[in-house]
């Protein structure tokens, strides 16, 4: 990415500590652009990332005046959001995935209300969130109704008025990228063909942030799907 950027406002990762996120952040400090992180465990985030980035301590599924005020500080006057953080991989019950895959979701877009954020939402999710087939349906059961609360997440960010981008991933992969990378316009199924690193997802994820389009929604793969 560009390392002379005009705009030095911060950009703001949720779900810095792991996967995703964990290379936004990374791919941003290299870069020199400032960020601010949303983490819910403060020394993980520090060791991680060191002692010079700003860590707002935010557990996105305990609402409550600690998480909200966490969120505006780490909101107010930044340039953009990166939005990675879920439910680790592996069974949940539903209530969990309520509380964070989507109360996560809305109590970002509300403490971006509270603080009159201006910049870009950008959204990472799952392909195939409302194409369903077989692998979906397994996702599904084995994280109990997520689609449903994947959805409700999108329904709160489009009518947030927020200027959001919605990037869909095929299954992610730790492998370290560098794919020719398919990125198709609204949602599509996913399937074993649909793998992506997330070395590329965090390029299309930055790549987002600049681009000057608003509110788009794509879904992105490094092999088409039959
Ligand atoms: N796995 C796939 O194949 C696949 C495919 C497409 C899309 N996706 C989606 O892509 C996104 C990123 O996935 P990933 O595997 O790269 O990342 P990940 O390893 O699932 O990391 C999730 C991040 O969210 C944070 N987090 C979890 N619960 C939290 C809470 N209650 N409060 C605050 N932060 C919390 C985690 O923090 P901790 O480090 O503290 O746990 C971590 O930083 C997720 O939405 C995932 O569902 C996954």
């Amino acid at each position: 990415m560009n390392t002379h950027h005009q705009d030095q406002r911060p950009l703001v990762v949720i779900g810095a500590t792991r996967g995703t996120g964990l290379i936004v952040a990374q791919e941003l400090i290299r870069s020199g652009r400032p960020l601010r992180v949303v983490a819910r465990n403060r020394l993980k985030a520090r060791s991680l990332l060191g002692e010079a980035i700003p860590i707002f301590e935010a557990d996105l599924g305990v609402p409550g005046t600690a998480r909200d005020s966490a969120l505006d500080e780490a909101l107010r006057g930044s340039a953009g959001i990166l939005f990675t953080a879920a439910v680790p991989p592996g069974p949940a019950r539903e209530s969990t995935l309520q509380a964070v895959d989507y109360g996560g979701v809305v109590a970002t877009i509300a403490a971006a209300q509270r603080v009159g954020f201006t910049g870009r939402f950008v959204y990472l999710t799952t392909m195939g969130v409302h194409r369903r087939n077989w692998l979906i349906r397994i996702l599904d059961t084995v994280k109990w109704n997520i689609l449903h609360w994947r959805k409700e997440a999108e329904r709160a960010l489009s009518a947030s008025g927020l200027d959001t981008v919605i990037v869909r991933a095929g299954i992610l992969t730790d492998a370290s990228g560098g794919a020719t990378l398919n990125i198709a316009p609204g949602d599509r199924p996913v399937g074993l063909s649909t793998k992506i690193a997330r070395a590329d997802v965090a390029k299309v994820l930055l790549g987002a942030i600049e681009d000057p389009t608003p509110n788009r929604d794509v879904s992105v793969f490094a092999d088409l799907q039959k």
